[in-house]
């Protein structure tokens, strides 16, 4: 099921400006390996909402080979720092030889290993925590990251509205994890929960009365 027909989000993309060529080699790289990142919409989102919230310490979890982290070091001065997190060490690889040729190697730390145990260690709270981890992580990445938020702060989960698998009887871990993260975020009075329906759809959370 598309969350936005197809054509929509065709002229969505058209309109967006030219891209790095780091951000088009990496589109190219998860096309030919069937890799899933967040593409240019969200990318592009992203980015707005980490400059809107004047973000300065971001979190990753699940950053692939990096593609989402660039969004956000594309717009964040060097005084920022982005921690990303994967369980994949060829990833890890991957992306910091492009941060390095976009020139954003400095203000990016990435770690190897489980995502959440990472994240556990690393001290301290974010402006703004990114989760595209497996999918039936999320409750258990929304009971870690929510009250890590610093005071305005945001967190964002991928692929909240799923392919709508759960309109669709699926019953497997992955979308009982989608379904519980919207219901856990929607159902905390301490939180701000909203949909962004692009691509494949995002949860946005912040706390309430900020
Ligand atoms: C959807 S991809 C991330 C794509 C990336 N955010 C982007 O848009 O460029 C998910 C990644 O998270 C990693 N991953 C999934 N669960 C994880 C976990 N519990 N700990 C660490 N990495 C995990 C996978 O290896 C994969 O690389």
């Amino acid at each position: 099921m598309h969350i936005v027909t197809p054509a929509i989000t065709s002229y969505m993309t058209e309109l967006l400006p030219q891209r790095h060529p780091v951000l088009l080699r990496m589109e190219e790289r998860a096309r030919e390996n069937g890799f899933p990142i967040i593409g240019p919409l969200v990318g592009t989102w992203l980015s707005q909402l980490a400059r809107l919230t004047g973000a300065r310490r971001i979190m990753e979890l699940g950053s692939g080979f990096g593609y989402s982290a660039l969004w956000f070091a594309d717009v964040l001065g060097s005084d920022a720092e982005i921690i990303c997190t994967d369980g994949d060490a060829d990833n890890r690889r991957y992306a910091e030889d492009a941060f390095s040729e976009v020139g954003v190697r400095p203000r990016i730390t990435f770690h190897t290993g489980d995502a959440l145990r990472l994240f556990a260690d690393t001290p301290g709270d974010f402006d703004l925590i990114f989760c595209d981890i497996d999918k039936h992580e999320y409750p258990d990445a929304y009971r870690a990251a929510f009250p890590r938020l610093r005071a305005g702060g945001v967190l964002v989960f991928d692929n909240a509205l799923w392919s709508g698998r759960m309109l669709e009887g699926d019953e497997s871990a992955d979308t009982r994890g989608v379904e519980e993260v919207n219901r856990l975020a929607f159902g905390d009075a301490a939180c701000h929960a909203s949909h962004v329906p692009i691509r494949d759809g995002l949860l946005v959370c912040t706390a309430r009365g900020e």
